[in-house]
């Protein structure tokens, strides 16, 4: 039974300053719902509802998204915004959060190793904070079914076009069978021409405690920082680990092109915007075209 995941958010977002000097990259709206949402409804979705944020000191209105905010449900219920009211409502007794403070940004291996305490000693996903993975199947409960087939970690990966490689984690794996493979090895985001495949780490983890053990001596990596990638490395030595291969829709808001097409793509995906923004669209895209003589 997996019970626990980890959304590391503490990152300083620093591909968006000043947006994110007082403001977490994770409460980035897509339109009217933050980043971090997504992640969070993913993990309910897949029953694991105990959400522990590793968190910074500039993180806290991802804690007040997750609180009862009385004040304004008395103002929406007076106004008599009913829908609105069920919506804030909901956000609020959809978890209950644990909130706990990396308290220097060593990296992402750091922050997972900081959940220790709270982890202990069983299996937890992590979830990285700004990837909302779109598709038909919810890719955490996926991996927890093959975990308990297997009873071993497991991480979500998918195909990236070879010029992105050194933007991710890499994996070189070996087909086991439908969309489960072996995972032979891994590297943080590598040369293109040192990349062992083009079969990129998503952001959706499942670990077995034994993580933190190897987390203890991961030596600083990619960055200066400590990656969870080599971590996982190290686990190789001791444990098998499964990769899923997902073939869902990817959007990866950590980055200003991914946050922007985000936008776009979520808005053409709600009835009540879809026409006049496609419009919008069709008529900016002319305009340009026009304006470059490409048209
Ligand atoms: C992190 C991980 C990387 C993974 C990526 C997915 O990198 O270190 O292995 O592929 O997330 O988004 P980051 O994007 O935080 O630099």
């Amino acid at each position: 039974m997996i019970r626990k995941a980890v959304l590391p958010v503490a990152g300083w977002g620093t591909r968006f300053l000043p947006a994110t000097k007082a403001m977490p990259k994770e409460m980035f709206p897509v339109i009217d719902k933050p980043v971090v949402q997504f992640i969070v409804e993913e993990c309910l979705h897949a029953g694991v509802d105990n959400i522990i944020f590793v968190t910074g000191r500039h993180k806290r209105p991802i804690e007040h998204h997750f609180d009862i905010n009385s004040d304004l449900e008395k103002h929406l219920e007076q106004a008599g915004k009913d829908d609105l009211l069920k919506n804030v409502r909901e956000i609020s007794r959809l978890t209950n959060p644990i909130y706990i403070r990396q308290k220097e940004q060593l990296g992402l291996g750091h922050a997972v190793l900081v959940a220790e305490p709270v982890v202990g000693n069983e299996p937890f996903i992590v979830a990285l904070g700004d990837v909302i993975i779109d598709g038909e199947e919810n890719v955490i409960k996926r991996m927890i079914e093959i975990y308990e087939r297997f009873g071993k970690s497991v991480i979500a990966v998918f195909e990236v076009d070879k010029e992105m490689v050194s933007k991710y984690g890499i994996v070189s794996v070996k087909h086991i069978e439908e969309d489960i493979y072996l995972v032979e090895d891994l590297v943080e985001k590598p040369k293109k021409e040192e990349a062992p495949s083009n079969l990129a780490i998503v952001g959706r983890y499942l670990l077995t405690p034994k993580i933190f053990e190897k987390l203890k001596v991961t030596p600083i990596g990619k960055g200066g920082e400590i990656q969870l990638t080599d971590a996982i490395r190290l686990l190789l030595e001791d444990e098998v680990v499964y990769a899923i291969k997902i073939e869902s829709k990817v959007y990866d808001t950590g980055t200003p092109l991914g946050y922007l097409t985000t936008l776009v793509e979520y808005a053409l995906k709600r009835e009540d915007l879809r026409d006049d923004f496609l419009r919008f669209l069709e008529d900016i895209v002319s305009k340009y075209n026009q304006q470059t003589g490409k048209a």
